[in-house]
């Protein structure tokens, strides 16, 4: 298959888990399930879904990877709308579509957003109960990345970096957590469902850092120099929120090299792997270059 055809099956699969383990909309208090699925059928790349299920794809399978695709989603969206909120990014437009606050109200948008990540979690242990080591592994990976040490750790960093000048360091850390993390959960989460000996375990985390930080400053990229209309997500928000980005820090050439650099320690850390790695690699490369 080629790469774009098995990158949409990989879409289509995580849509159809997501549709079958959200709660319906009109379920009652319809209002908080609608927002919930308004900010998650609202489109987006589904990314984290996608890495997971290659990653799932690298070795001999040991179970389903839908309902752990539908999990982190559902996790990775809960971000969104957190970040979006007024009291964080203030943004007022998500995946081309008003973000839930605006399209619901604030309250609902913060439940909304607290219900996705109590949902991911639910997921997890309903879909892997008959297989008890797999989704305690699972529910590990994906409640590493999210805690305080790592996505919100990230997001408090980001957001009390606002108006103030920090370090490449600090910097560093701030993208390696918001992002990077749960990025590399996403392939780590594929790799358990799999017979992937140790030693792939380790490369892919490897992997995951590099190629988390690696989007995240691509992000930071297209919010300074991208199309709103492609990215679906109002851009220059960044200088207007006075952020820490990397083409603030290191200017738009630097943060090009780094990206790309980045990019290349992932694609040396796939090669290690002894498994057929051509899709994940073709994934790898789309990211540094994607406008959206
Ligand atoms: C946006 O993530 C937030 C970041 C971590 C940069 P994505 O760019 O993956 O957003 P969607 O899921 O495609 O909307
Ligand atoms: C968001 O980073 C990271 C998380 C939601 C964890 P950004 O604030 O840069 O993401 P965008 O640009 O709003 O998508
Ligand atoms: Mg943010
Ligand atoms: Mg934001
Ligand atoms: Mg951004």
């Amino acid at each position: 298959m080629q790469f774009n055809e098995r990158l949409e099956a990989y879409r289509k699969r995580a849509e159809r888990a997501l549709d079958e383990w959200l709660p319906a909309a009109d379920t009652r208090p319809a209002r908080l399930h609608a927002a919930m699925r308004h900010a998650v059928e609202s489109g987006g790349k589904r990314l984290r879904p996608v890495l997971l299920f290659a990653a799932a794809d690298l070795y001999t399978p040991a179970a389903n990877p839908a309902p752990a695709a539908a999990a982190v989603e559902m996790l990775h969206t809960y971000s969104l709308v957190h970040d979006d909120l007024p009291c964080m990014d203030d943004s007022p437009l998500r995946r081309g579509q008003p973000t839930v606050h605006v399209a619901f109200d604030e309250a609902t948008a913060v439940l909304a957003g607290d219900a996705l990540l109590t949902e991911a979690f639910f997921v997890l242990a309903r879909a892997y109960a008959p297989r008890p080591e797999t989704a305690a592994a699972l529910a590990r990976l994906l409640g590493e990345a999210a805690n305080s040490r790592h996505l919100i750790g990230g997001q408090a960093a980001d957001t009390l970096a606002e108006d103030t000048k920090i370090s490449a360091e600090d910097l560093d850390f701030i993208h390696l957590n918001k992002t990077a993390a749960l990025i590399g959960a996403s392939l780590s989460m594929g790799l358990v469902l799999t017979d992937a000996p140790a030693t792939a375990h380790e490369t892919v985390r490897r992997m995951g850092r590099s190629l988390g930080l690696a989007f995240q400053i691509v992000d930071d990229l297209l919010d300074a120099t991208g199309d709103e209309a492609v990215v679906g997500k109002p851009l220059r928000a960044d200088a207007r929120h006075a952020k820490n980005t990397y083409p603030r820090l290191h200017g738009i050439t630097a943060s090009r090299k780094r990206a790309r650099k980045l990019t290349q320690q992932a694609l040396a850390q796939a090669a290690k792997l002894d498994a057929d790695t051509a899709f994940l690699e073709s994934l790898i490369q789309h990211l540094e270059k994607r406008i959206a």
